[in-house]
């Protein structure tokens, strides 16, 4: 029997016969003579000389196999209350139209296409139709501002939008459109066309020449077919956040793409052709990329798209009912939703009520997974819960537990150990390994595996600096953490001013760069306390500029609409504070960390360069009055 440790070390032993075994998973049309491509290291592409098309992969070769009638997507919309089924022929045949009316419209290999839509299967088809017709598509989460959006479109620069009239969150209809409207004014690059899905809940105005209704720009236009491309062709940028309020445009090439995530779906999910996969997040951040959209279709599974939230649509046993009505094996999701879940069913009544029996594991990552979540999960659904550890820039999981192998023992607070494919070392300052058990930065030696990022977007030199620099001969994951003697990888915290809201990766410095153009604050700082549900909020401190004496509420109020409006309601920025300094080293770095750990009322050791420590007092005031840093 094959154990975790033969197949790490069989990667190990011979990385590049590792990835062209699991290359022959894929259809080439060229096939690849080798796996990577070294030549400008540090920069790697993977699969370079061979030819292929990812929705070919993930759609028309299932037709091909006999999975026409196979349900690819099945669509759950409790808050709209509607559900579909689109079987692989029907997602075919869709790919074929949005393709072909992009093309119509000049739309080509190459050309970036930004899609801006709620959780609707036909943002998974708008996906899939750039991938067919060799277009990099850059899909923006729906919870962003149009300032955030325009940012986007100006450097991913989109011939053309796909977006949809109107998103549904609970209580109210977000319109998209006008969050469009305002980001093309705010953008200085244009697009030629949008194409915009009327949804009945918030109909759309048209511009006229620029926008398009979905189905009349598909009507009479020729089909689209696979168009083939090199494996280290992007098929997508993803923005994350990074420390300033410029996001990181993350690359992804097909090839290396779909060789990697098609491996995991059996060696890390255990899941096969024709299984039914649901990750319960959203086509707007990674999770959703790799595996609501590209993973189960590579492989043939059926994936679910559901709208709606863990709790309140209608109750905390949503997810229990889309488990059971659709016979779902795998659930993957963010922590904060079991959080939400427990909070409001803490004897889980509701899964009493369900039939999970097709249920086979739960799957957590984007944020910490808590033991006390693990442990009622474990409890309530009586299936393994599999922490795993990843980020926007690696697609899929660095350290996790490699169920389709063996299942490792559980460690609670460990993601397990690192995936064939990573070489995960703790590093000190000055780049050398930690012993087992001691704190360090976490990192990968190059080169990453297939399906990583080979570069940001329009900014090389920024790839460099942000992850190859600090540690030469590696990637530096920006989170801190240890190993302990058995090899289970324990993350500690962020080591730069991300900060995790809901499994959302929020940057506290664009946060910072949109308080301080406040007219009437001076200086500011952004920090993420820790918050029961959300894990952690992002909480503003404002200091005024001298002689401002509106009153402090209504600031604060100010602030909390500007972050909204700029950066969007996703931030959940509400926390804010007026004080009247911060406290700062003696060169003027402000203390964040020292401020975290008074919110938290954690232990912390006085900074030893602090400039003026009574400051930490005032501060200490301040939280208590938003009712943090109570027993510190
Ligand atoms: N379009 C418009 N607005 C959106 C949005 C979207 N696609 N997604 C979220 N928002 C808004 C919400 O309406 C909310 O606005 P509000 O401040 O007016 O209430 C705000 O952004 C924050 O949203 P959210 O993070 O979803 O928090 P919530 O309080 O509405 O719900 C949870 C809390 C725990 C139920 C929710 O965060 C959740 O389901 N988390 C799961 C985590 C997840 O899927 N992570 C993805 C990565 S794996
Ligand atoms: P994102 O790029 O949005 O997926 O966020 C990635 C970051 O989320 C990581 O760098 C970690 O800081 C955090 N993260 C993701 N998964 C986990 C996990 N399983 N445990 C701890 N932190 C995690």
């Amino acid at each position: 029997m094959t154990s975790y440790k033969d197949v790490y070390e069989g990667w190990k032993a011979d990385p590049e016969a590792f990835w062209m075994e699991a290359a022959k998973a894929i259809d080439w049309d060229v096939p690849p003579t080798k796996a990577l491509e070294d030549a400008d290291a540090p920069i790697y592409r993977w699969f370079a000389d061979a030819k292929m098309n990812t929705c070919w992969n993930a759609v028309d070769r299932h037709v091909a196999d006999g999975r026409g009638a196979q349900p690819a997507i099945i669509y759950d919309s409790p808050i709209t209350d509607a559900k579909r089924v689109i079987t692989y022929l029907e997602l075919q045949e869709m790919t074929q139209k949005i393709g072909g009316a992009l093309q119509a419209r000049g739309v080509g290999k190459g050309d970036r296409v930004i899609i801006y839509m709620p959780m609707v299967p036909e943002a998974v088809a708008a996906m899939l139709s750039c991938a067919r017709i060799g277009a990099i598509h850059s899909v923006v989460f729906g919870g962003f501002a149009a300032h955030e959006l325009a940012v986007r479109i100006d450097d991913a620069k989109p011939k053309a939008i796909l977006a949809a009239s109107c998103g549904v969150e609970p209580g109210r209809v977000v319109p998209y459109k006008p969050l469009l409207d305002d980001a093309i004014d705010q953008a200085t690059h244009k697009p030629d066309t949008c194409l915009i899905l009327q949804r009945e809940q918030a109909k759309a105005d048209l511009i006229p020449d620029r926008d398009l209704d979905w189905f009349e720009a598909q009507e009479g236009v020729a089909p689209a077919d696979c168009v083939s491309v090199s494996g280290a062709d992007p098929v997508y940028i993803l923005y994350t956040s990074g420390t300033t309020g410029q996001p990181k445009g993350v690359v992804r090439h097909n090839g290396g793409h779909a060789v990697a995530l098609h491996w995991t779906l059996k060696i890390i999910y255990d899941t096969d052709p024709g299984d039914v996969y649901w990750a319960a997040s959203d086509v707007g951040w990674v999770v959703g990329h790799s595996y609501i959209c590209y993973a189960p279709l590579l492989k043939g599974c059926t994936t679910v798209v559901f709208e709606g939230k863990p709790v309140g649509t209608p109750d905390a046993g949503t997810f229990w009912r889309v488990i059971s009505e659709h016979n779902v094996r795998v659930l993957f999701t963010a922590p904060t939703a079991f959080r939400a879940i427990k909070r409001e069913d803490p004897t889980g009544e509701f899964v009493k009520k369900y039939d999970l029996s097709c249920l086979k594991a739960l799957y957590l990552a984007g944020e910490r997974a808590d033991p006390d979540t693990i442990e009622w999960a474990q409890q309530q659904l009586g299936v393994p819960v599999i922490d795993h550890w990843w980020q926007t820039e690696t697609g899929w999981a660095i350290a996790g537990n490699p169920m389709g192998v063996e299942q490792l023992p559980v460690k609670l607070g460990s993601p397990t150990v690192a995936m064939p494919g990573y070489d995960v070392q703790i590093l000190n300052e000055g780049g050398h390994p930690m012993a087992p058990g001691e704190l360090g930065a976490i990192c990968v030696k190059l080169p990453m595996p297939p399906g990583c990022l080979p570069t940001l977007w329009n900014a090389e030199e920024r790839y460099l600096k942000s992850y190859l620099t600090a540690f030469p001969g590696y990637y530096e994951t920006g989170d801190a953490g240890m190993m302990d003697e058995d090899g289970y990888l324990y993350i500690m915290a962020r080591t730069d001013d991300v900060i995790n809201v809901a499994g959302h990766r929020l940057s506290t410095g664009a946060m910072e760069e949109v308080l301080a153009a406040h007219p009437d604050v001076a200086e500011c700082a952004v920090i993420g306390v820790t918050d029961q549900l959300k894990g952690q909020l992002p909480l503003g401190f404002v200091c005024l500029n001298a002689g401002c004496d509106r009153p402090h509420e209504e600031i604060a109020g100010e602030c909390v609409k500007l972050v909204r409006e700029q950066i969007g309601p996703v931030a959940a920025f509400k926390l804010v504070t007026v004080v009247d300094r911060l406290p700062k080293t003696r060169s003027g770095k402000i203390l964040r960390a020292t401020m975290v750990k008074i919110a938290d009322s954690a232990e912390f050791k006085m900074p030893a360069t602090i400039d003026d420590p009574v400051i930490l007092d005032e501060i200490k005031e301040a939280l208590k009055g938003l009712g943090y840093a109570s027993t510190a």
